[in-house]
């Protein structure tokens, strides 16, 4: 048995030296290590070998078959050296690159995105999610907006099948917030997708971005409302940009507002543009949170706070000059390339 092993090694060895692909090594292990391999028939034979001799014949056993094995590995690693090598046959790996298409950059939505996102976590507002399939409590009933509502209408919303819906604005962020909250205040900022009905047109996509603003604590006051905003436009538009708040209305604040900005065209006069929605959140949406909550964290007789909303894209489109929305989507390097930095 012993010199039988010795010369299945021999053989073992050969014919990994001989493989010349990983099939052939395949098949080496299988002759010789596999199930009905010859190593694993001669170590059937270990219950025939007399008591004295099963030490020296197992040990020679396992020294057969650790050799075979590491074999198998290290032909492996040269047969992927060799191949790698081959790969790479000709090339000069140690020629410059050649500066082709670019870097790239980044879309000029996500600049304004990141734009604003820095600006407002530099006054605290820390990012928070929520779904884009939401349910119709946390779009519309949360937040104030009754059934017979026109936004909730099958026209203007994407319904699926379960009742849920694409949410038509990042409001419900506020929602999922203050539910889940375990304490004020409550300083958020939610950017994000949302989804409406409207037919394309230069000015309108049936998905669009937005961000959501949401300020609740003990003594939020409109004054700090329009202090957040202001600050924030002129750090965008610039120091100088002149904002006016025109009273508006909104289910879920209380006053509520229309934000616009003072912007020249190129070429053109100064014209006031409208550019985000805001207000002091309706005590009722504060009542219903509670209510769902089981706990009165959001008192309406103490509480109060502020939420603001605005569109990314016409933020983008209003910064740029860009005249038709769909260019934002179109991936178009040239239109894309413009705003490269
Ligand atoms: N959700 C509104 C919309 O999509 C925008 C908005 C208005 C958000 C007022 C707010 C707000 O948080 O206070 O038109």
């Amino acid at each position: 048995m012993l010199s039988e092993l010795d010369s299945l090694k021999t053989a073992a060895l050969a014919a990994l030296d001989a493989a010349q692909d990983e099939t052939a090594l395949e098949a080496v292990r299988v002759n010789f290590l596999g199930k009905k391999g010859s190593v694993t028939a001669l170590s059937q034979g270990m219950k025939d070998v007399p008591v004295e001799q099963k030490k020296e014949v197992g040990a020679k056993l396992n020294e057969v078959r650790t050799a075979i094995t590491e074999g198998i590995d290290t032909k492996k690693l040269a047969l992927q050296a060799a191949q790698d090598a081959k790969a790479v046959e000709g090339i000069d790996i140690t020629l410059p690159g050649r500066p082709g298409a670019g870097v790239g950059a980044l879309h000029p939505l996500t600049q304004i995105r990141d734009l604003a996102i820095r600006t407002l976590r530099r006054m605290g507002f820390a990012l928070a999610e929520g779904p884009e399939i939401e349910t119709e409590w946390h779009c519309f009933d949360a937040l104030n907006t009754p059934a017979d509502h026109p936004a909730r209408n099958e026209k203007d919303t994407f319904y699926l099948p379960d009742g849920r819906l694409l949410r038509t604005h990042t409001s419900s962020v506020q929602v999922r917030t203050m539910e889940a909250a375990k304490a004020l205040p409550i300083r958020i900022i939610a950017p994000g997708a949302a989804y409406r009905r409207d037919e394309i047109d230069a000015t309108h996509l049936s998905v669009f971005n937005q961000l959501e603003g949401l300020y609740v604590n003990q003594d939020v006051s409109l004054g700090d409302l329009k202090g957040t905003l202001e600050y924030f436009f002129r750090e965008i538009f610039g120091v100088g940009t002149a904002v006016r708040f025109r009273p508006h209305f909104f289910p879920f604040t209380e006053p509520s507002f229309e934000i616009d900005v003072k912007l020249e065209a190129k070429g053109k006069d100064a014209r006031w543009i409208e550019i985000a929605g805001c207000g002091m959140v309706d005590p009722a949406v504060f009542a219903e949170i509670n209510k769902a909550r089981g706990d009165n964290l959001f008192d309406p007789e103490t509480t109060t706070g502020f939420a603001f909303g605005l569109g990314l894209d016409r933020l983008a489109m209003i910064m740029h000059g860009i005249t038709d929305i769909r260019h934002l989507i179109e991936n178009d390097v040239r239109f894309l390339q413009q705003f490269a930095v």
